[in-house]
């Protein structure tokens, strides 16, 4: 998968790149990411990007000829059109397991990270396909939101984690949360950890997995279960 990022701040994202899963995805070559400074298609001598928004009110808004130009120059690079152009912005999509898995599907993905009061609606009504909001909270640019996404999406590609079971068995990927692990030492100040995790028995583990996965579920998340399954606890 490629990934090309277009934003009024390159080095706040660059450094998440280079490091764990994500480093390690583009080492094996299973994703490329690939940064781009709007300023460098600013206007004039002051390499302009943003301006006043018409009607007034506070902030800037991003204009869009420097968008325009620097998608189009991508696009032509890449010889063929983004199977997505996606804006990061608190108004569009909620990003949830089931969208970073269709996505994840794609091959050539082109993210817009917004600042400001945001990009010049017409940017958005023409080159935009995909509008997505990694929750109802806004923060100050879509930098965080893009890093968010490329993480999402990366550890969902074959060969990129490890334990090819891993992504799939993470929460929400069949609309349960993860159920609770451990790890040595079988007791630590007076908690012990279940015996059943220590039986070797598979089968017992398993279902101890699923009934806890299924009690978090019920009382931190009820919203993600059927209204048959929201009663009725371990305890
Ligand atoms: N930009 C600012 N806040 C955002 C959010 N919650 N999601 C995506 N992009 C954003």
């Amino acid at each position: 998968m490629r990934i090309d990022l277009v934003t009024v701040l390159p080095d706040l994202v660059r450094s998440p790149l280079e490091h764990s899963i994500l480093q390690r995805a583009q080492d094996k070559g299973l994703v490329e990411v690939h940064v781009h400074n709007l300023r460098d298609w600013g206007l004039g001598r002051y390499r302009q990007i943003d301006d006043a928004p018409y009607g007034g009110g506070g902030g800037m808004v991003l204009r869009p000829e420097p968008l325009f130009a620097c998608i189009e120059a991508l696009q032509d690079q890449l010889g063929q059109p983004y199977d997505e152009v996606i804006y990061l912005t608190p108004d569009g999509e909620t990003l949830t397991q089931p969208l970073a898995n269709a996505l994840s599907l794609n091959e050539n993905l082109l993210l817009i990270a917004g600042h400001y009061k945001g990009i010049d609606q017409r940017v958005r009504d023409t080159l935009v396909t995909r509008e997505v909001s990694i929750g109802d909270y806004v923060l100050s640019g879509g930098e965080l939101p893009a890093l968010v996404l490329i993480d999402a999406l990366a550890r969902l590609i074959p060969g990129v984690i490890g334990d090819a079971n891993s992504a799939l068995s993470d929460s929400f990927q069949d609309g349960l949360l993860d159920f609770p692990s451990y790890t040595r030492p079988a007791e630590f100040r007076d908690m012990e950890v279940p015996a059943v995790l220590r039986s070797g028995d598979h089968g017992a583990i398993l279902e101890w997995r699923e009934v806890h996965r299924l009690d978090k579920t019920r009382t931190r998340r009820p919203d993600l279960l059927p209204p048959s399954d929201r009663e009725e606890s371990i305890e």
